[in-house]
């Protein structure tokens, strides 16, 4: 990764009242070798957010890191909650500008009429309500990197002034005449698809072009599934730091997760995560135990005979990176193994207990199991289980 800064800088939420403002703040200290602890540990912080080892997010690292250097427009394209923030601060702080302060805007979460003086500031008196002179998000990101969040909201109006700014590089406050410079590196992201916007007439085309200099396009989770137990992982130590609360998955479960396909993508499943927290705390949550929303689609999934992601690839990092969090571990044996065989006898071993317990009900053992009665009758008919000859009820 680029050089970082030999400043040591922290990452501190300020409030100034809107809860749309991240700054970070610049931490001068004396010591060179205080500061240069700090850059480590922030590094180490940096490289523990942006989680995933996949050949996706490798190219994303790489990405940030060709980009962070230079100055130039970034535009961060990826659905909803597949980590667009957690990139461009990771772009912010490994940039010659990272121990200057970080300004994400919302420009989706904004009323329009406000967004320009967010933006820009306004002078006193300039409409109803500025009771005093503000300063805007321009300015606040002065020397640093402004992040404009759900740039596809913006209205055509305020596109124009924000071109403006970026071809200039001046402004005015909102009621003001003065021209004020701005040295702000600009980081865009949507989960919209601008081009398409263009074409109907939605977006300026000239600011899509002024924006798109250097593109990210972050995966999706079920395009780097094989990540899911290292995001599990990392999402509990989270928790663990700053909920006191903490779960743990057994390895089947984990693959369970990974069958799942994730529409919300990470910001899903860190919500799954502690949502399990809450309802198991300290507990082992088994497959069974995961919401009916994800088995259902699962057993969907299983029952048409369709895998949608590779689990033996899931595997290799449940059985790697996870061990700490899956009970029991499991280790391949030194003469190698077959991991669908595996899985089968797990499944076999599973529906054969499940069925003694309910005395033979497949209804009962189904429930017992979170499988529809028809997926368990199918599984039994392709194992060849049978039910104990001396039940008689269904
Ligand atoms: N690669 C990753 N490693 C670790 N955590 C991640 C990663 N990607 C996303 N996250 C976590 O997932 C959550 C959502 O990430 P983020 O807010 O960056 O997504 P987003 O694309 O901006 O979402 P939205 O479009 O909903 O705003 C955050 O809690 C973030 O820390
Ligand atoms: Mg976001």
């Amino acid at each position: 990764m680029g050089a970082v800064s030999n400043q040591g800088h922290q990452h501190t939420d300020v409030d100034t009242g809107s809860n749309q403002t991240d700054i970070v703040e610049n931490n001068n200290t004396d010591s060179a070798q205080t500061s240069r602890a700090q850059t480590v540990t922030q590094d180490k912080k940096l490289f523990r957010c942006l989680v995933g080892k996949s050949a996706a997010m490798q190219r994303v690292r790489h990405e940030i890191e060709q980009v962070a250097q230079s100055d130039a427009n970034v535009l961060i394209l990826g659905q909803s909650g597949t980590g667009k923030e957690v990139v461009a601060r990771n772009v912010h702080y490994h940039s010659s500008r990272g121990n200057k302060h970080f300004v994400p805007v919302n420009c989706g979460a904004i009323p329009h009429d406000l967004l320009e003086s967010e933006l820009f500031g306004h002078e006193r008196g300039a409409f109803t309500g500025a009771i005093t002179a503000r300063q805007g998000r321009f300015s606040m990101a002065e020397g640093g990197t402004l992040f404009l969040d759900e740039i596809g909201e913006m209205t055509m109006a305020m596109q124009v002034k924000l071109l403006r700014v970026l071809e200039e590089r001046v402004f005015e406050r909102v009621g003001g005449t003065t021209s004020i410079t701005a040295d702000v590196r600009i980081i865009a992201a949507t989960n919209r698809n601008l081009e398409d916007m263009v074409k109907q007439g939605k977006f300026r085309e000239d600011l899509y072009f002024r924006l798109d200099v250097f593109p990210i396009c972050l995966p999706t989770l079920a395009e780097r599934i094989e990540d899911l137990p290292l995001l599990v992982k990392e999402l509990i130590s989270r928790l663990e730091q700053t909920k006191q609360s903490s779960v743990r998955f057994t390895p089947e479960a984990v693959v369970a997760l990974s069958q799942y396909r994730w529409p919300g993508n990470v910001r899903e499943l860190a919500n799954q995560i502690e949502r399990m927290a809450i309802k198991y705390p300290n507990g082992l949550v088994q497959a069974n135990n995961l919401p009916e929303r994800i088995r259902a689609q699962i057993s969907e999934q299983a029952a048409s005979g369709l895998e949608i992601n590779d689990v033996s690839q899931v595997m290799k990092n449940v059985d790697k990176r996870c061990q700490d969090m899956t009970t029991p571990h499991l280790h391949i044996p030194a003469e190698g193994f077959d991991l669908k065989t595996y899985i089968s006898n797990i499944e076999v071993n599973l529906i054969q207990d499940a069925l003694d317990k309910s005395g033979g009900v497949i209804a009962h053992a189904a429930k017992s199991l979170g499988l529809r009665r028809t997926t368990l009758a199918e599984k039994m008919r392709k194992y060849q289980i049978e039910r104990d000859p001396n039940t008689t009820t269904v």
